[in-house]
């Protein structure tokens, strides 16, 4: 079982030492190598994903993430930020299927900004489509074009789905309302974009294979309302890339908070790399304060989907559970009551508790 560990930027090392720690106290024969990807590979070898690093992700069964990016890169041309290296490694492995699950530990029912009974119990899966759509459509650009009769700069991206993308995501989707409630939500936008009507007609026809699963489709809009309306109608939900980004942040609110949700960007293997959902958290960075728990769940998620060590993930799982029912709370989850607790802390209490 090889692991490559991309720490990352900001937050990144801190949450990935605790999720590191949590992998080494179980008792399995893991192989963990350290590589760079984004800022930190930009900062060591001026691209922000290295050979060194495709090399090693490309050899390991699975991939931990901590976060990339940050300001100290954000003024970079757009092939060297660290952002372009998540996605050219989401791309290069063929991560197409990136599973978000937003789960509501009853503890924390009160540190969601939404009512405690419209969450209370939560439990969707978001599947999101992770290596098309708008994110890596060409043509894509910014240049000098004539427009209304004078020179100006006009910027412009193509949102595409060609149907084998569509079909290998929607089947993971189908799959996982058959492990789960049964209940399918596709999210699309097809009173405006043809790509999603194509979405939308491919869904139905596979629908007739899954005739157990109870497909709906929703308008992207409106699926942004019902999650804070009435989130609990969702089982799984499906979507392309964007909006998949968007709805999952949305979603992480209902669990408390985004330090919460971890996540698996999987290809047709199930080889996979596992990163928390949120981002470097420059605003917290260095700090020690930061929730490790999203990225704690992600290594979970490796042992269950890429390791098929379903016992190891439900250890770290209950672990985390235990944890929060002893009124252990980082910054972001914490509430009047509960103990206030730094990222290294919280390492601490899950590994006693595993
Ligand atoms: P972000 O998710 O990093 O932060 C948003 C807010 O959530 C901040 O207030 C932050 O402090 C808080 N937060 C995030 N994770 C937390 C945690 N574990 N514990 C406590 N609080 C947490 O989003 P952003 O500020 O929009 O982006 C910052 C940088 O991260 C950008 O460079 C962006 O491109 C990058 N980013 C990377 C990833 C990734 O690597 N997968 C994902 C999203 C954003
Ligand atoms: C995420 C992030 C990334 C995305 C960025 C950093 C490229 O927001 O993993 O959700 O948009 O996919
Ligand atoms: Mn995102």
């Amino acid at each position: 079982m090889k692991i490559c560990v991309l720490p990352g930027d900001g937050i990144g090392p801190e949450i990935t030492a605790e999720a590191v720690r949590v992998l080494k106290a179980l008792d399995l024969k893991l192989e963990l190598e350290e590589a760079q990807l984004g800022g930190a590979a930009v900062d060591a070898t001026g691209v922000p994903y290295p050979e060194a690093t495709q090399k090693l992700a490309r050899a390991a069964d699975a991939v931990l993430l901590g976060a990339v990016g940050g300001p100290k890169w954000d003024t970079l041309p757009r092939e060297q930020r660290p952002e372009r290296g998540l996605l050219g490694i989401r791309k290069d492995l063929s991560l197409f299927a990136n599973l978000r699950p937003a789960i509501l530990y009853p503890e924390l029912a009160n540190a969601s900004t939404l009512k405690a009974e419209v969450v209370s119990g939560l439990d969707i899966l978001i599947v999101r489509e992770l290596t098309g759509d708008i994110y890596f459509g060409q043509p894509r650009g910014i240049e000098m074009r004539e427009v209304e009769g004078r020179q100006q700069r006009v910027g412009w991206n193509t949102m595409i789905y060609a149907e084998y993308e569509i079909r290998r995501i929607l089947k993971v989707a189908f799959e996982a309302a058959m492990k789960r409630g049964r209940k399918l939500c596709s999210v699309d936008k097809m009173n405006v974009l043809e790509t999603t009507q194509l979405w939308r007609d491919i869904a139905d026809e596979m629908g007739k294979d899954y005739p157990e699963v109870e497909l709906s489709h929703m308008l992207v809009d409106n699926a942004a309302m019902q999650l804070v309306r009435a989130p609990k109608q969702f089982d799984v939900m499906v979507t392309g890339n964007m909006f998949g980004d968007i709805l999952s942040d949305e979603a992480s609110m209902l669990t408390g908070s985004i330090g919460m949700l971890p996540s698996a960007s999987l290809d047709a293997n199930n080889k996979g790399l596992y990163e928390p959902s949120h981002g470097s958290a420059p605003d917290i960075a260095g700090k020690g304060v930061a929730n490790p728990l999203a990225t704690i769940l992600s290594a979970a998620m490796m042992l269950r989907y890429t390791f098929d060590q379903e016992e190891a993930a439900a250890r770290i799982e209950t672990a985390v559970k235990k944890v929060l029912a002893q009124g252990l709370r980082t910054g972001d989850i914490y509430e009047p009551g509960t103990t206030k607790v730094g990222t290294r802390e919280m390492g601490d209490a899950v590994l006693a508790a595993l």
